[in-house]
């Protein structure tokens, strides 16, 4: 049977995805560029993750970004995107007060960026937000495992959930979230037998990062997978380009140019 195709993702889609046995693809962009090349080369769910803090710019973790400038990053993707599921991240601070400033976030999102969802992290402690966010129309995905805003709380960003308290909390959190009516939870760096547990228990898509191959779909950070920089290194990482070393001999050889009279030349000029 042939493949069926879709000209526009919805979260309706991503269930059928998951009911047929397709897996989804998503990737992360912050800008107009990216995000239109991530979206013509076919990738389901496009993510405006709070990782822009680290890879746009440049801080060590995760939550200094703010609202205003999550915004900006995701009008951007939204310009560049025909067929992808565009999810923001709420990033730190936007939604931990309460429920009434977790909604007034997402509303400003949703209102002042053209997305189609947002995402947050945690379970059982996010649980009234959740519902409020939905309650108001606005799809939600959850975030489990490894959850980079609490990375002061865990101290590390290393693999979470190997101890049975930590996983029967997580497949606890994840039937909650479905419960509750996200359309997705994303789950980072646990263990690849638990997150297939987790993929097994809900009929929503899970999708993986660091969390093996039986799950729904995978994510990766953009910048990452093109090999952008060559620090990061984890062992989910899977590089399908070496940008770094292609951007760097590219601007080196237009500044010898430039140095050496060779640009502009003849043709080059009016
Ligand atoms: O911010 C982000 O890029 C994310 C992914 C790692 C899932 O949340």
């Amino acid at each position: 049977m042939s493949k069926k195709t879709y000209s526009r993702i919805t979260t309706k889609t991503l269930q059928e995805l998951k009911k047929q046995g397709e897996k989804i693809a998503m990737l992360t962009a912050y800008d107009f560029t990216l995000a239109g090349l991530v979206d013509q080369a076919g990738v389901d769910v496009i993510l405006v993750g709070d990782s822009a803090s680290n890879v746009m710019a440049g801080h060590e973790t995760t939550l200094p970004i703010t609202l205003d400038q999550m915004i900006y990053h995701a009008s951007s993707v939204v310009r560049g995107v025909k067929r992808a599921l565009v999810v923001v991240d709420l990033p730190f601070g936007a939604y931990q007060a309460d429920s009434k400033e977790a909604l007034r976030s997402a509303i400003r999102i949703m209102k002042e960026s053209g997305a189609h969802a947002v995402k947050l992290e945690g379970g059982f402690e996010v649980k009234e937000s959740i519902e409020r966010i939905l309650k108001a129309g606005i799809p939600v995905m959850g975030h489990l495992g490894l959850t980079p805003q609490s990375i002061y709380k865990f101290g590390t960003y290393t693999v979470r959930a190997k101890e049975n308290q930590e996983a029967e909390q997580l497949l606890f959190d994840v039937k909650m979230l479905e419960s509750l009516g996200c359309f997705g939870i994303v789950l980072e760096k646990i263990p690849a037998q638990l997150a297939e547990k987790a993929a097994n228990s809900v009929e929503i898509p899970i999708i993986g990062i660091g969390a093996g191959k039986h799950v729904d779909g995978q994510v990766l950070v953009l910048h990452d997978m093109l090999g952008m920089s060559k620090e990061f290194s984890p062992r989910f990482l899977r590089r399908y380009a070496d940008l770094h070393s292609i951007i760097h001999s590219a601007v080196a050889n237009y500044s010898s140019d430039v140095k050496t009279h060779d640009f502009p030349n003849a043709n080059e000029q009016y």
